[in-house]
């Protein structure tokens, strides 16, 4: 399980001696753990065919990415091992991960452009989004509840898209979503599949996936991996949105205080008990209801919903 704190690009030089499988690489030490990320200048190769632009991310596996690709001719989005990462077979299964949740797309999710999950360098390249991150929006403070029922309708129709195919994501958090365009009409993309499993899945004793201070209990429990963990992710996502508070500082106690139907339903996509958070074409159709003119589809769509049936 990663940590909540927001892992934003290095900026303290490291000694060149620095280990690196890749010496022409200029690398610094990350802020957070001191340990090497790559440092290229603008234009600087970081894999063949793909040239750095700008640092997005660093995680504990992974960095990311604006790079050039010079095959597309169009700037992408690059995943790739950390440095120290680079032997270990866990960057390469969480790209791997990326790479199988991305393959069946959705309009919510970033396209693949490259899956490069099985060269001797692993990585992944997916559309670039421009879009403003969700958990700088929240700093903003409260959205208006249509607002945040549209965006929450949005985002669970592409979760749902995942929970069908048998996956879950397991990391869905503000950090992790894009809202292109602003305001009521932006439209939500969930990105970082990186963690995305399959629903059913046994998580290692004493290491939940996920992040500390957004997962459901039961995650961090380590209790076998469900789309009801999603559902409680969706749930952290509008309550930062609604109260314009981090989920680790108290979101979820200050939605109770709230007097909106929306956060009715956001409380219930918080409860403890998985069990209690609600078939998620229920959820989706309350969220469209509430959306008011916001709706992202039409009323007479929600009975084709109920036709299809909830997946699990
Ligand atoms: N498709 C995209 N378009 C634009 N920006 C993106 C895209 N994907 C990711 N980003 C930006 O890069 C940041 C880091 O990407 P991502 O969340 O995938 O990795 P991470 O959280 O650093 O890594 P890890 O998978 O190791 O947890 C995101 O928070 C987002 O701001
Ligand atoms: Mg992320």
């Amino acid at each position: 399980m990663s940590t909540a704190t927001a892992r934003r690009p290095a900026d303290r030089a490291l000694p060149s001696t620095t280990p690196s499988t890749t010496p022409s690489t200029p690398v610094v030490a990350d802020d957070l753990d001191g340990l090497p990320v790559r440092d290229p200048e603008p234009g600087g190769e970081l894999l063949p065919g793909y040239t750095a632009l700008d640092r997005l991310g660093v995680g504990q596996r992974c960095e990311t990415w604006l790079a050039w690709s010079a095959e597309l001719w169009h700037p992408v989005v690059l995943k790739l091992p950390r440095l120290h990462q680079l032997d270990h077979p866990r960057a390469r299964a969480s790209l791997r991960r990326e790479a199988v949740a991305l393959f069946d797309g959705h309009p919510v999710l970033p396209r693949l452009v490259a899956d490069g999950a099985d060269e001797p360098v692993p990585y992944v390249a997916v559309e670039l989004l421009s879009g403003e991150c969700l958990a700088d929006l929240v700093e903003d403070g409260p959205r208006p509840g249509h607002e945040v029922a549209s965006l929450g309708a949005q985002l669970l129709a592409g979760l749902r898209h995942l929970h069908r195919r048998g996956l879950a994501h397991l990391d869905v958090k503000t950090e992790n979503v894009l809202l292109v365009g602003s305001g009521g009409t932006g439209v939500p993309r969930l990105v970082d599949l990186g963690s995305a499993r399959s629903i059913g899945r046994e998580q290692p004793p004493g290491k939940p996936v996920g992040t500390l201070g957004y997962a459901a209990p039961e995650m961090e429990a380590c209790a076998p991996l469900s789309a009801a963990m999603d559902l409680y992710g969706l749930g952290t996502v509008l309550a930062e949105l609604l109260t314009g508070l981090p989920f680790p500082d108290g979101a979820g106690a200050a939605v109770a205080g709230l007097d909106d139907p929306v956060a009715a339903v956001v409380l219930r996509l918080l409860d403890d008990d998985p069990g209690e958070r609600g078939r998620s074409d229920e959820v989706l159709v309350a969220l469209a209801a509430l959306a008011g003119d916001l709706r992202p589809w039409p009323e007479w769509a929600d009975d084709l919903l109920v036709r299809a049936g909830a997946p699990a």
